[in-house]
């Protein structure tokens, strides 16, 4: 792609907006925003800026866009599709410094947000008066409310409750010629003309920046029971997610683990004292939330029947907020063990929830074809498996060109059982190569029409999605 360098007169503008303090070039200062999540990748942008505002995105956005100059926006670098690396370097510009939370208005339970606050934060204040925000990816805890918007993440809780699209009432968004519009209105309900609000949401920061965002909030539950149920395989722990459904229960989280990730993460963490049988192949970690506890507790006695029909073995009540947090920890910190101590990649696989049984062997049997171990876990409730495939004893030559191929495999099955190759991470840079397996080239063109008329000159985020 054309895009022109940045220099010296470049940079004395960039100054003059956001401050000579909030523009960043040297080595070290590039290099912290040169990777995020994913992999060991390392894209070093040309000059960091951090803007205050919305004018000075704006100001930044027009003065670039005249001037060819690509523009990457940030959020706090948790993405595990390379979302926002600066594949063709220019301006990375980051949105930590917009994190403020504008409003909580508990008249109307939504909340207006800047895009730069950490997401359980913005959880814990809206708590304070009572009221929710579910989707909780397992970066809540560092990632920003406004990745979670470009990426629409979805987390444990989605199932019950939503992905980010369904919190989103509207944004406010700079365009790539630094226009700023709001996609929508603060309702529930809007049936007016082409819904840009939603085409933003998963976006990737390719069509706009977003700056301000309404979220809908609904009341806090009281009362959670989680439980920890153990599986003699896979496919069992697998079938009993769709059973649970279909007899009524709507759990409020229900995760899946297979061994091989209790074990990482048990290491990993070396501190866990929830003991897990040997025979044990899989767990299901299930969450059931509401007001009543006698109904949460005769919601579990039926969850039990089901799960008993696929041979689940004895049932871990959690009996203190400890446990519970001692069980989520473990599942929350699946990635971060296998991926601190593996060189791995990690795919995002979703299925109609049924069909995980059939996609759960299909990838252990890629994995056999083409000698990688893969750690499946993440929220069946959902039909949302994560794979993170481990390089173990690969040459980098099986791992850069057989790997793919399997990969590959792995999505073209789950198109064949009707799902998708991202749930909740996203396509950024490294899953660009496998669209097609989704999406026939007309469909492409048509997402990259979309792209041209908000960004007519492709500078916004390029190198992702396609
Ligand atoms: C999780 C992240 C990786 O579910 O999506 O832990
Ligand atoms: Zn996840």
């Amino acid at each position: 792609m054309d895009f022109k360098k940045i220099d010296e007169q470049d940079l004395v503008f960039f100054r003059s907006v956001v401050g000579e303090e909030f523009v960043l070039t040297t080595p070290e200062g590039l290099a912290k925003y040169a990777k995020d999540e994913t992999e060991d990748l390392r894209f070093p942008p040309e000059v960091v800026l951090k803007p205050a505002n919305t004018d000075e995105i704006s100001r930044i956005m027009r003065y670039c866009n005249e001037r060819n100059i690509p523009v990457s926006p940030r959020a706090a670098g948790t993405g595990l599709s390379a979302n926002s690396l600066c594949i063709y370097g220019g301006v990375m510009l980051t949105i930590e410094r917009l994190n403020k939370i504008i409003n909580i208005d508990e008249q109307n339970l939504q909340v207006t947000t800047e895009p730069g606050v950490i997401t359980e934060q913005l959880q814990n204040a809206v708590k304070e008066k009572g009221l929710y925000y579910p989707p909780d990816p397992s970066s809540r805890g560092s990632s920003f409310i406004g990745g979670n918007v470009a990426c629409n993440s979805g987390g444990p809780r989605a199932v019950k409750y939503g992905v980010v699209k369904d919190f989103v009432l509207n944004l406010e968004v700079v365009l790539a010629n630094g226009d700023v519009i709001w996609t929508g209105a603060n309702v529930l309900k809007n049936s007016t003309g082409y819904n840009f609000t939603q085409l933003f949401v998963g976006s990737e920061g390719t069509l706009g920046i977003v700056t301000r965002i309404v979220l809908k909030l609904v009341p806090h539950p009281q009362y959670t029971l989680v439980m920890l149920a153990p599986f003699p395989s896979m496919e069992q722990a697998a079938a009993a997610v769709a059973a649970t459904f279909q007899a009524g229960i709507v759990p409020s989280c229900m995760e899946f683990m297979e061994r091989e990730a209790i074990d990482w993460v048990c290491r990993w963490l070396g501190d866990v004292t929830i003991p897990i049988a040997d025979d044990v192949r899989a767990n299901l970690l299930i969450e059931l939330d509401g007001n009543d506890l006698d109904v949460l507790y005769k919601e579990s006695e039926q969850l039990y029947e089901v799960l008993t029909r696929f041979d689940c073995g004895e049932i871990l009540f959690a009996d203190s907020d400890a446990q519970k947090a001692d069980l989520w920890r473990m599942r929350r910190n699946v990635a971060n063990a296998v991926k601190t101590t593996a060189v791995t990649i990690e795919e995002d696989t979703v299925v109609p929830r049924y069909r995980l049984p059939e996609l759960l062997t299909h990838i252990k049997a890629v994995g056999r074809k083409y000698n990688f171990r893969s750690v499946c876990y993440g929220h069946a409730g959902d039909g949302n498996v994560h794979v993170r495939i481990i390089k173990d004893e690969l040459t980098d030559d099986q791992w850069k060109n057989e790997v793919p191929k399997g990969v590959r495999e792995i999505f073209e099955k789950v198109v064949e059982l009707g799902g998708t190759i991202s749930g909740e991470h996203g396509i950024g840079w490294v899953q660009r190569r496998y669209m097609d397996v989704k999406f026939p080239a007309m469909q492409l063109d048509l997402m990259r029409g979309v792209k041209a008329v908000f960004d007519p000159k492709g500078i916004l985020n390029p190198g992702k999605i396609f």
